[in-house]
């Protein structure tokens, strides 16, 4: 894990580590509803936010703005390991699953479509209103209850040559718990290899190696608010197959352009601001000055990974004189007690009290959770799991050991 100096240079990056602007000092145990700003981000976007000029005019400033944005976007394909294919930016993630989704279902032969119950409501929804409208199968594959993931095996019973658009995603924001991307591409694309298979890696974009060379996928979806940039833009990366397929766009235009009307050049600024703090990090942590990029992010994975894993180990199993959750009588952990699969995430309930009440009384503690419970968001993994609520408890890698301390002490207290 981090030691006490470089987690406080980590720390320094972000806005508001320690303290709320409305609450004062508290823990920041709410990263799955989105992580911590990088102040680079902030300064970033205040900055091209000023600038009145576009991209595609003849003078200096709009040559500049171009630049930003090619850099922006291959700082993306930098980071997600994409050496092929397009990157661009749309209005959040729920948007581009959305659009991405529909186009596949509009142009595919496929008269099946393939996803899972472990999925986000904004890749279920479009699937099953476009496959409705052009009266096409939508399928969904039960995600194991004890495991709380879905693997290529169980995709498998649910594939033919039929299916035209299969989608995965990478992790749960209710579980936290992430899958086998590559091993569910391989399968769907032994049954029919011309599925487009669009993955939602939104929830697992902050936590671990996004890897996009070795799944095989159509696309891949994160939103900057999960990743340490901010609101009001996520990021899609198209295969070159799929990026070509028709889509909304103005007559004319390249037929690989999918962005619509003039986007937030300061978007494309924050998303090579993320990177640069991925690689300072890498640097930082004992990657070699002189490594390639790829090298270097490889290493920022590994600490990043090593740290959260610490930190979910400790949520779990607690230290020499506090008891994890796993090991209060009261507390009733969802999902396997491993933090092998768990993007920084435990979610948990107290017997006898509502996931609100939990999460009201963390908050009087300074500790910031969330409650999930059976709505539009979250009832389609709640009900299998046969849980009516519970407490969804995120961390990320800036997040420290006294802090899981004070939330366990804090569990301790409220459970008892
Ligand atoms: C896994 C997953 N998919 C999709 C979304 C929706 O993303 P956005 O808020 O950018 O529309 C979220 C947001 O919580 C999510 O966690």
């Amino acid at each position: 894990m981090f030691d006490d100096e470089t987690l406080r240079e980590i720390r320094d990056q972000f806005h508001y580590a320690d303290t709320c602007p409305y609450q004062g000092e508290r823990v920041f145990f709410e990263n799955a509803g989105g992580s911590l700003t990088l102040k680079s981000v902030v300064n970033r976007t205040a900055e091209l936010l000023a600038i009145p000029d576009n991209q595609g005019r003849a003078n200096v400033a709009s040559v500049e703005i171009a630049k930003i944005i090619e850099s922006g976007k291959s700082d993306m394909k930098e980071l997600f390991k994409a050496s092929s294919g397009t990157v661009f930016i749309g209005e959040t993630g729920t948007e581009l699953l959305g659009r991405l989704i529909r186009s596949a279902i509009l142009v595919t032969k496929g008269r099946n479509i393939v996803g899972s119950t472990l999925e986000h409501p904004a890749t279920y929804s479009a699937c099953e209103r476009w496959a409705e409208v052009v009266d096409k199968e939508y399928r969904r594959v039960p995600f194991n209850a004890e495991t709380s993931v879905v693997t290529a095996e169980h995709y498998s019973n649910y594939l033919d040559l039929n299916t035209g658009v299969a989608t995965i995603i990478h992790a749960s924001p209710v579980t936290g718990m992430h899958v086998d991307v590559a091993s569910i591409a391989q399968k769907i694309r032994e049954v029919a290899p011309e599925t487009y298979i669009i993955v939602d890696g939104i929830q697992f974009a902050a936590h671990g190696e996004i890897d996009i060379d070795s799944y095989d996928i159509d696309a891949y979806v994160v939103s900057g608010y999960k990743m340490f940039s901010r609101h009001n833009y996520g990021v899609a990366w198209l295969s070159e197959r799929m990026a070509k397929i028709k889509h909304d766009q103005l007559k004319g235009a390249p037929e690989d352009a999918w962005e619509l009307g003039t986007r937030d050049v300061s978007a494309y600024a924050a998303c090579s601001e993320v990177f640069k703090y991925l690689v300072w990090l890498g640097k930082k942590s004992g990657a070699s000055q002189s490594s390639d990029v790829r090298s270097i992010l490889e290493q920022t994975t590994k600490v990043i990974k090593e740290h959260e894993r610490g930190l979910v180990d400790l949520m779990l199993h607690g230290t020499d004189s506090l008891r994890g959750l796993a090991h209060i009588e009261q507390v009733k952990v969802i999902g396997p007690i491993s933090s092998e699969h768990r993007s920084g995430m435990v979610s948990f309930q107290i017997s006898g009290m509502a996931a609100a009440a939990v999460v009201e009384a963390l908050n009087k503690k300074r500790i910031r959770t969330h409650a999930r419970k059976r709505d539009h968001y979250s009832s389609t993994i709640l009900e299998p799991l046969g849980v009516t609520d519970c407490v969804r408890a995120s961390v990320c890698h800036y997040n420290s050991v006294k802090e899981i301390e004070l939330f366990l002490e804090a569990v301790r207290d409220i459970s008892s």
